[in-house]
């Protein structure tokens, strides 16, 4: 029995959704713990293709219970559809879907401030996914947020909102200069009112049904959102969203102690990628973008966005493994760099003063500026899509890996050859 955070070692999308679908298999429960449908988090099986928001993906293993944490956004409108569009492609929630009476709600207004904001920003937006992350957190931290267990048909609730309602009305108008349509109070308590009627019969106290699990001695994952390097402590802020998506963030978006954790499994796309603005010092412009660009369907699953590409960065990396205090690594899209003639890693970087950094400094105008220092490995002419067992990669291949493990000081446990569940190399079991 083991308890395992699945988390995003750089900026986002890097094939969790895949890894948490195939270890789900021998899991119990899983449970998303922070984000909300800023996520796109992509299975591929049997021909099918699944694309979860808000839902944890080991819901596509039948007998899995899930579960929407405490420290999760939740808009009632987006998880409505998908848990609709689930069972449209036959997969039945049943009872094992299970969301927090404390997870803090996305109200319409949020989507509104978010969008505002972007616009108003110009060039200087931050990319967001424009789905209300941030102006959601903002009221949970300012005490202004709305949580599942006080939504009520009664004139003390009523109230509340209608003061929201107004309040941001007022703020959209004044601050944001947005020119309308502006909410109407009323309306929003009766759509959220018929909302809750069809969301009820799913919320629980999930602190203590997870615990419950773990004592009943199942597996129990924490499929992480977004990435390292998005979080709002650690990543590139300003651009970055709104929450702990590091491994700390999966005990308090939980309520699970960290003594009850056993493994952090880094996911690591074999190369780096990044959607929205922000710095990303080995970012590729050039060809060989366009082919991780190409080659590797870079393109977001939830907004669309092409996503930016460049070489892998171990600098970043090694700081991802202090802080979420990665145990294993699951590298993933390995096939995507078939046919390079030369890899290259980051192992530093130079500022344009000729300072050397072997970690990501966090001042924001040093990052913009920063130099990538690459060491060059060959590639490899073969494919290797769909291997299923390491000795068949090729030799660059295999030493492309053993690089990465060597630079990061931890082992691999499983390589990602293709999206589909059974395009995996397993190297050591997690649970
Ligand atoms: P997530 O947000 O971390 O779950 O990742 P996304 O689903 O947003 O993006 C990962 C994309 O890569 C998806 O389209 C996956 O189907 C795909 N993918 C995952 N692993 C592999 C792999 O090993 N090779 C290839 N070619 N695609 C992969
Ligand atoms: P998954 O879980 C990649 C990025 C946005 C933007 C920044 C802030 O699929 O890996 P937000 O809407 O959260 O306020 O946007 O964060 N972002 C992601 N990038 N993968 C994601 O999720 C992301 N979720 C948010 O592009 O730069
Ligand atoms: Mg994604």
């Amino acid at each position: 029995m083991a308890n395992v955070i699945v988390i995003g070692s750089q900026w986002g999308d890097e094939g969790k959704g895949k890894l948490v679908d195939l270890l789900a298999e021998r899991a119990g429960v899983v449970v998303r713990y922070q984000g909300g449908n800023n996520a796109g988090h992509t299975v591929k099986f049997s021909d099918k293709t699944f694309i979860l928001h808000l839902i944890p993906s080991g819901i596509l293993q039948p007998k899995v219970r899930c579960v929407l944490g405490n420290g999760m956004v939740i808009h009632p409108q987006a998880l409505l559809q998908e848990i609709a569009e689930l069972e449209k492609l036959g997969v039945s929630m049943g009872d094992r879907l299970f969301i927090s009476d404390v997870a803090n709600l996305i109200m319409p207004y949020h989507l509104m401030i978010d969008k505002a904001r972007e616009t108003r920003a110009g060039k200087d937006k931050i990319g967001t996914t424009s789905r209300g992350i941030g102006p959601a957190y903002e009221d949970k931290a300012s005490r202004e947020g709305i949580r599942f267990v006080e939504i009520d048909n009664d004139s003390r609730f009523k109230s509340k909102l209608d003061r929201l309602v107004k309040d941001k009305n007022k703020y959209l108008k004044h601050v944001l200069e947005f020119e309308g349509p502006f909410l109407d109070p009323d309306q929003v308590f009766e759509e959220l009112m018929l909302q809750m009627e069809k969301i009820r019969p799913y919320i629980a106290d999930t602190g203590r049904l997870v615990d419950r699990e773990i004592k009943s001695g199942v597996n129990v994952l924490f499929e992480g959102a977004q990435g390292t390097f998005l979080d709002v402590d650690h990543g590139t802020y300003p651009f970055v969203t709104s929450s702990n998506t590091t491994s700390g963030g999966a005990c308090t978006g939980s309520g699970i102690a960290p003594n009850r954790i056993d493994r952090v499994l880094g996911v690591v796309k074999a190369y780096t990628t990044r959607v929205g603005s922000g710095p990303f010092p080995t970012e590729l412009t050039d060809e060989v973008g366009k082919h991780l660009s190409s080659v590797g369907a870079e393109f977001g699953a939830t907004t669309g966005r092409a996503r930016r590409c460049g070489w892998f960065d171990a600098c970043l990396l090694k700081d991802s493994v202090r802080i979420n205090g990665i145990t294993d690594l699951g590298i993933t899209k390995m096939d995507v760099l078939d046919g390079l003639p030369i890899l290259k890693i980051c192992t530093h970087y130079q500022d344009p003063k000729g300072g050397t950094f072997d970690y990501f400094p966090h001042r924001l105008s040093l990052q913009e500026k920063l130099i990538p220092v690459y060491e060059e490995l060959p590639g490899w002419q073969a494919s290797t899509k769909g291997v299923t067992h390491f000795d068949q990669l090729p030799d660059n291949a295999k030493a492309y890996l053993a690089r990465i493990s060597e630079l990061l000081q931890v082992d691999l446990t499983l390589i990602s050859t293709g999206p589909k569940r059974e395009e995996t190399i397993h190297l050591k079991d997690l649970f």
